[in-house]
Order: C-alpha cells, then structure tokens, then sequence
C-alpha cells in the first residue's frame, strides 16, 4: 500500500534524475535491438519523479509510469516536458493497476515493491503479471536482506524482514514500510512467473559505513501460464 511520506521525500529532495546502470543494462540487452522502439510498451510501477522515464522515452519507446505520489509524477511530467518528451502517466496505487490485461511489452519495479508488506508484495506482482503481454519481461530491483537498517525498525508483525520507522542504516527512516527480500523468499513471491535471472549487486557507502545489497530479478510471463 502506498505511503505518504514519499510525497513529503520528493518535495523535500530532488530525487531520482537518472536511471541506474543495472536498469540501463536490462533495457539495452532486451529492447534496443527492437525494430520499431515506439511499438514497445514499457511500464515503470512506482517511477517516483521519473529518472527511468526520462531514460526510456529518449530512447524512443512507448512509455508508462504509475506511481503514488501526485509530487513525484508532477515532477517527472514537468522534466519529460522540459527535454521535449512525454510518457503516459498516472497517480495511483500499484496494486490495483488501471489497465487491461496483456499490455505491456516489459514492465520495471526499480526498489517499488520493497515499500510495501509482503501480502502487498504479492498482490503488485500478481497485478504486474496481469498487465504484461505473453512473453513480457518484469525487471525487479529490490532490496536484499543484510543491506544495512535490517533489523534496525518496528518490525511488522506477521512480517519476516520488515520494518517501519528504519533507525539506522542505509535507508531513511520516513521510508515507511522496508521490507527486505532473502533469497529463499524469491520464489514465493515471484513463482507466478518463469524466473529467467536471479542476479545482485552489492556497494558500500558513506566511507564503508552502510553496505547497500539490491536483487535484480528478471522474470517471463510464458504464453502457457495459468491465467496468462
Ligand atoms: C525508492 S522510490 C523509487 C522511484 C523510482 N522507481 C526510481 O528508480 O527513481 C519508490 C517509489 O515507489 C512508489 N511506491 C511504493 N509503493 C507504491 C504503491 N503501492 N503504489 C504506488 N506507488 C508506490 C513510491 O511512491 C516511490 O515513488
């Protein structure tokens, strides 16, 4: 479920101007051979103030973005008009998505899902899985346990690594929900798909002090899928 507080993040940061290399990896290995980009359908859940959409745009594809905060898709709105480009864009919460089934070319969760309980987890990518085309492909970066602040929150309860009020560590602690993602939880949360990689990248930051570790999974929808 969407929380309030990213509202106050972007109005008080200027957050998120640029995509990260993984995401730029991911689009490049998949789309950019595609003969007609403006014929792909690119979903971002989540895209906050739009840095992903203002990469995928330029590159000329069809593009989409849903978040829940109303600051960060003016932001984004505003920056895609400034450099002469546009996406569709939407206000709203990602698990109720606001489109038909089999749409999407590919849909992209860069650190959405984590913000959100592990029920709430599910029923988004239930939601993703619906909104992809047969054969679409679901990038998901997410934050893995161990990254610096599990552990360190009001655990919720009923919950395995998530938190609410962070008192420590990498993420900030108006982030809301965190909930952090271990390896043995991949599957129950993203079976409803053929998961095609399991990948991860890990960093430290400010001098060593917080170790940052994110999954990036990448996941099918198959034509034979139950409910596909
Ligand atoms: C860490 S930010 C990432 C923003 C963007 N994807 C990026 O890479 O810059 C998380 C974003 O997910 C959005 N979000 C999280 N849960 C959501 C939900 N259930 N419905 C709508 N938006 C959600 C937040 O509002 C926020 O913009």
């Amino acid at each position: 479920m969407w929380n309030k507080n990213w509202d106050n993040i972007f109005t008080e940061t200027d957050w998120g101007k640029y995509p990260c290399e993984e995401l730029i990896r991911f689009v490049a290995r998949n789309f950019f051979g595609s003969p007609k980009r403006e014929e792909v359908k690119i979903l971002e859940i989540g895209c906050g103030t739009g840095g992903n959409l203002w990469f995928l745009t330029r590159e000329g594809f069809d593009v989409t973005g849903i978040d829940g905060s109303s600051v960060g898709v003016e932001k984004a709105e505003k920056r895609l008009t400034k450099n002469g480009l546009s996406a569709s864009l939407h206000v709203g919460d990602v698990m109720e998505l606001p489109w038909d089934a089999d749409l999407f070319d590919c849909v992209i969760d860069n650190e959405c899902i984590y913000s959100n309980t592990f029920a709430d987890s599910l029923k988004i990518i239930n939601e993703v899985k619906r909104v992809l085309k047969p054969g679409g492909l679901f990038y998901s970066k997410t934050f893995m346990t161990g990254t610096s602040g599990d552990g360190m929150g009001d655990k919720l309860e009923g919950e395995k690594n998530t938190y609410t009020k962070l008192h420590g560590g990498a993420l900030r602690t108006n982030y809301g929900v965190v909930r952090f993602t271990e390896e043995a939880e991949i599957d129950s949360l993203y079976g409803v798909f053929n998961i095609e990689s399991i990948d991860f990248v890990n960093r430290s930051d400010k001098n060593r002090a917080n170790e940052i570790k994110e999954w990036i999974i990448i996941c099918r929808k198959t034509a034979i899928m139950d409910g596909a």
